[in-house]
Formats: structure tokens, C-alpha cells, sequence
């Protein structure tokens, strides 16, 4: 067997081979089955890029009315599941609920026919429809609120913040929310997408893949960085602010949070379209005083790291995006999971077709031949 040689965080290294998305990190760009993004924010919905991606073509019409129909209809969660996702505590990191209520709907489909493209096809639409439900039954609930039924008459994305906020949503930002769906739905293999295939390929249940990749996104380095953006901009306060606080940061060799890729060495190009649909946000409901301290940043961050290939990352502008629409920081992560359960099943999907267990191996670096001591002579 060949010996690699060992790269931490297996930097560099191919984990699978996949047609699903591909990144140029130097030139800044990110497709999805062969198309860049910037074409599918413009032109596509949130259901029709999860068909693309999963199903790895775009849907004719007739295919895209019938797979937006089933997702429409299974909105809704079963009772046992609102009622665990009552007993949570409401202190609970809205993540967390999320991670244990995927979990808990593989309970009630513990059937696995994972060679049937209907049961596929059923995991998809089911996962696809329920997880938002969640996401806002949780944010009710953790309210002392009862969760709102899904409208059948709203689309996807309308539906969500629907639920979310118990009104019907603006256009605009039903919209803009569509798009950022579309920009989260899948970025190659980053931590979260690994991990649903390494589960993936143990032959689980979908449920359990989601739920396992649901609880990696959540860290800091991850998907949870959309949250710390905002609570910086926060501590920051103003723009005079910016350049000693970036540089206390990197006096402290700490991470500036929204900055850096290890894929990307420009500025991502979700990060471009992200703080385009902000300032289309700011010009309709107002102006946000932490774009201006988001903008200083940029530029402040470029002058002491472009040399590294530090710039903004899709975390760094989605906070301000959602934060407009009245979002609550802590549900920025979940709703990067909603978007992105899509991507993990067309990961789940691929490595069913060609599946090998994931068994990588390591180099021991520990001791050997050790005698065993006797505990009362420790
Ligand atoms: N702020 C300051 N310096 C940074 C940053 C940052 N955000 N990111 C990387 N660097 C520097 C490192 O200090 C290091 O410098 P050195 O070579 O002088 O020691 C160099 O750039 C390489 O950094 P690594 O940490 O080795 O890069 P890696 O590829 O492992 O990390 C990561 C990528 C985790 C995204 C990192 O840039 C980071 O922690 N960013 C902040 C958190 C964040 O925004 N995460 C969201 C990423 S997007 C997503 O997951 C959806």
C-alpha cells in the first residue's frame, strides 16, 4: 500500500470523487453541476438548484412542478416531534434542537432501502420539507409560542420566514432569502459534507446523515461563523474601531471571523453576492450601520492579509443579510443547514452509487510494549 504522507485537516487531499459542485479558489468561482452560482442566484429558485444538485440536471418543467408539490405537502412534522422539540430546554442552541430533531424523524422511518430510488426520492423530499418546519418550530416553541402550520399556498422560502415570524413576508426579502438558500446549498468537500458522506457510507439512514453533518457545521470554523461575524461587528461598534480592533486580533494571532478559506485565496463569490443582495436589502428597509463597519473591515482586513489570501468568506455578509430581515443571530446556522441539507443528500446520493466504507488510517505516534501497573501501585 502506498504511504502518504500526512497532512492535518487532510489539506490537499481527495476524499471522493465528485461531478456535484467544483470551486476555483484562485480564481474565485463556484459551480454547481458545471453552473456558476451567480447564474443560478439570478435565475433559479432554492428547489430547482436542490434538483439540479441532487438529481444532477436541471428539471424540465413538469418535473420541477412535481418536485416542488411533494416538498410542499410534506411540510408538516409529526406531532411525537414537536412534542420532544417542546421538552428542549430554551436555553438550547437552536443547532443542537436541530441536529437531535433529524435524528429523531429516522425513528420513524427506520426502513432502509437504500437501493430504491423511490425511498430516495421520499428521504429527499421529506428532509428537504421538514427541516425548515423545524428550524421555526423551534424558534416558537423556545418562545413559550405553539408552533405555525405550514402554508401550502407559500413557496419555499416564503413559507419559512412565514413560520418564522407568523406573518407573510415581504417579496423582496422572500426573494433575497431564496437566493442566499441557493448560494449555501453546497460548496465541495468542507467539513460538514465529509462527514455526511463518511456517514453515509456506513450504509445509515439519511436521517442520521443529516444529523451528523448538521452537528459539524455548527463549530466556530464552520457554518457557526456567520454568528460570530455579527456579534463582532457588534463588539466593534464603530468604524473608527475597525483597525485597532483587527489589530488587537492579529496582535493576538486569533482568527478574524467571516475571513479566510482554505480553499479560497480571493474573495469567495458568495461573499460578492451576498453584500449585493444586502445593500438591495438596506436601500428598501434602511440602512444598517454595521455594513459601513463591515465595508472598513474589508478594506482594513485586504491591506494586513491579502498577501496571505485572506478575504471576506460567504459567513462574513450573510449575518448582515439575515440580520435585516429581523433573523435572530443564532438561527443564522440552522437556516445555513436548511440550505445545505440538499447539498449533503446529493453527497449521500453519490456515495450510495459507488460506496466504499471511509477507513482511513493514521500514523501512531504512541508508545508500545508498555507493562500494565497494578492500580495500587500508581
Ligand atoms: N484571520 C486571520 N488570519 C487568518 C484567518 C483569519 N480569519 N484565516 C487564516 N488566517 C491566517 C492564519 O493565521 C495562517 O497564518 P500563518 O500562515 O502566518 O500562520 C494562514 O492564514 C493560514 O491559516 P489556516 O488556519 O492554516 O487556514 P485553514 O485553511 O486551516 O483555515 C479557516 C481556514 C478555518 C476558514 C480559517 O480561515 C478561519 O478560521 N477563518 C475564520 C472562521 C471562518 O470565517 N470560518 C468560516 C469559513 S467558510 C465556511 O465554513 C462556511
Amino acid at each position: 500500500m502506498m504511504v502518504c504522507e500526512y497532512k492535518p485537516g487532510l489539506e490537499g487531499i481527495p476524499a471522493a470523487q465528485s461531478s456535484i459542485s467544483h470551486v476555483d479558489g484562485q480564481k474565485g468561482i463556484l459551480e454547481y453541476r458545471g453552473i456558476r452560482i451567480e447564474e443560478l442566484a439570478e435565475k433559479s429558485s432554492f428547489l430547482e438548484t436542490a434538483y439540479l444538485l441532487i438529481w444532477g440536471e436541471l428539471p424540465s418543467k413538469e418535473e420541477l412542478e412535481a418536485f416542488e408539490y411533494e416538498v410542499r405537502y410534506h411540510r408538516r412534522i409529526k406531532y411525537r416531534i414537536r412534542d420532544m422539540m417542546k421538552c428542549f430546554p430554551e436555553s438550547g442552541h437552536p443547532m443542537d434542537a436541530l441536529q437531535a430533531s433529524a435524528a429523531a424523524l429516522g425513528l420513524f422511518y427506520s426502513r432502509r432501502d437504500l437501493h430504491n430510488p423511490a425511498y430516495i426520492r421520499d428521504s429527499v423530499v421529506r428532509l428537504l420539507a421538514t427541516i425548515p418546519t423545524m428550524v421555526a418550530a423551534f424558534q416558537l416553541m423556545r418562545k413559550g409560542n405553539d408552533p405555525v402550520r405550514p402554508r401550502d399556498d407559500l413557496d419555499y422560502s416564503a413559507n419559512f420566514l412565514y413560520m418564522l415570524n407568523e406573518k407573510e413576508p415581504d417579496a423582496l426579502a422572500a426573494k433575497i432569502f431564496d437566493i442566499c438558500l441557493i448560494l449555501h446549498v453546497e460548496h465541495t468537500m468542507n467539513a460538514s459534507t465529509f462527514s455526511a458522506r463518511v456517514t453515509a457510507s456506513t450504509l445509515t439512514d439519511p436521517y442520521a446523515v443529516v444529523a451528523s453533518a448538521v452537528g459539524t457545521l455548527g463549530g466556530p470554523l464552520h457554518g457557526g461563523a456567520n454568528e460570530e461575524v455579527i456579534q463582532m461587528l457588534e463588539e466593534i461598534g464603530s468604524v473608527e474601531n475597525v483597525r485597532p480592533y483587527v489589530d488587537n486580533l492579529l496582535q493576538r494571532k486569533a482568527k478574524i471571523m467571516g475571513f479566510g478559506h482554505r480553499v479560497y485565496k480571493v474573495k469567495d463569490p458568495r461573499a460578492t453576492v451576498l453584500q449585493n443582495l444586502a445593500e438591495q436589502l438596506f436601500a428598501k428597509f434602511g440602512h444598517d450601520k454595521y455594513y459601513d463597519i463591515a465595508l472598513e473591515m474589508e478594506q482594513v482586513v485586504a491591506e494586513k492579509l491579502s498577501g496571505k489570501g485572506i478575504y471576506p468568506n460567504v459567513d462574513f455578509y450573510s449575518g448582515l443579510v439575515y440580520g435585516k430581515m429581523g433573523i435572530p443571530t443564532d438561527l443564522f446556522t440552522p437556516i445555513f443547514a436548511i440550505a445545505r441539507v440538499a447539498g449533503w443528500l446529493a453527497h449521500w446520493k453519490e456515495q450510495l452509487a459507488e460506496n466504499r466504507i471511509f477507513r482511513p488510517t493514521q500514523i501512531y505516534n504512541g508508545r508500545h510494549e508498555i507493562p500494565y501497573i497494578p492500580i495500587d501501585q500508581r
